[in-house]
């Protein structure tokens, strides 16, 4: 176990990425903001955005009494726009509750917004070193690759669950649980990836239980999982996530705030091959952002006149 924290350590003083949220002295605000883009989005995306938030939002406090619409806007580009508003909600929530001081340990975080057991985690560990487990895809397939010599398979049971976190924390070295947290995802992402890991490249191939599952001919390991297709629909004979055009409905929305329009424009504007049978999808795409606070709809006429909610 201590064998493998600091085989990951040291191989991360060699490999380590830098990257804007990871400041010396760390910025607990700067990291809780590059954890909620990072849920979902890819660390080159949110580096083109993380300065210009910062820019627009320096504090938690400016943050939390920004309005809705200007941080959607400063979403832009980032997709699943909902976190923007969890985000808002997470920073009055620190404001009202904790005097805008971010709490530190996962327990507390968990009751805010926005926050699951990963973010509760990783804000603990990035923000203030604390040896608390932060298991994304990418640290849960790296410890059932070494640790259980399979890929990470099907959904867990919760006993599984509580194993894996009890794993994770018996490997963090001593106070040394943001670096060692910032290893592994360097670690899942440019060496133990989900596809094609860089087997002959890796310092652990010795202990890993994965290893013997690499085949040198196909350069490549066996049974990479797949990942699971989210709900969408067929566009240009590709399929699409609902989550890209709810993005280009927001976009839309964004640049047009206020104008109404007929569901086959917006239909039309979103989707590339767009029929009128697809209008109730349409809706429902619309109705959803509007349940999820994103958007505000009212109906004229025919026409629905969509604004950010303020
Ligand atoms: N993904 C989630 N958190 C991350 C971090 N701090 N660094 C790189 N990738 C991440």
């Amino acid at each position: 176990m201590i064998q493998f924290g600091n085989m990951i350590l040291q191989w991360y003083t060699k490999y380590k990425r830098d990257l804007p949220w990871r400041t010396k002295p760390i910025n607990p605000y700067g990291v809780v903001i590059s954890e909620f883009m990072l849920q979902q989005t890819q660390v080159p995306r949110v580096i083109e955005k993380f300065h210009e938030f910062m820019r627009l939002f320096p504090t938690i406090t400016d943050l939390a009494h920004a309005s809705k619409s200007d941080i959607i806007r400063a979403w832009s580009g980032l997709g699943y726009n909902r976190r923007a508003l969890l985000l808002h909600k997470f920073a009055q929530e620190v404001c009202e509750k904790y005097d805008g001081i971010i709490p530190q340990l996962s327990k507390e975080l968990i009751a805010l917004s926005g926050i699951g057991p990963y973010t509760a985690g990783s804000i603990a560990s990035f923000a203030f070193n604390k040896s608390e487990p932060a298991i994304d895809v990418n640290v849960r397939r790296i410890y059932m690759r070494y640790f259980h010599g399979r890929d990470q398979g099907a959904p867990m049971g919760k006993k599984q669950e509580k194993e894996l976190y009890d794993l994770v924390k018996k490997t963090i070295p001593n106070q040394k649980s943001c670096d060692f947290h910032n290893a592994l995802m360097d670690f899942g992402s440019l060496l133990c990836r989900r596809k094609k890991p860089l087997c002959p490249q890796c310092p652990l191939t010795k202990s890993c239980t994965f290893y013997p599952l690499y085949d040198k001919k196909k350069d490549n390991v066996l049974h990479i999982v797949k990942k699971k297709q989210e709900k969408g629909v067929i566009e240009n004979g590709k399929h699409v996530p609902n989550r890209i055009f709810r993005g280009r409905i927001v976009e839309f929305v964004r640049n047009n705030d206020g104008k109404a329009f007929t569901i086959t424009t917006l239909g039309k504007v979103i989707k590339k091959d767009y029929s009128v049978k697809e209008r109730l999808w349409v809706m429902m795409l619309v109705q959803n952002l509007e349940r999820d606070g994103l958007i505000h709809i009212t109906k004229k006429d025919a026409k629905l006149q969509l604004r950010l909610q303020n």
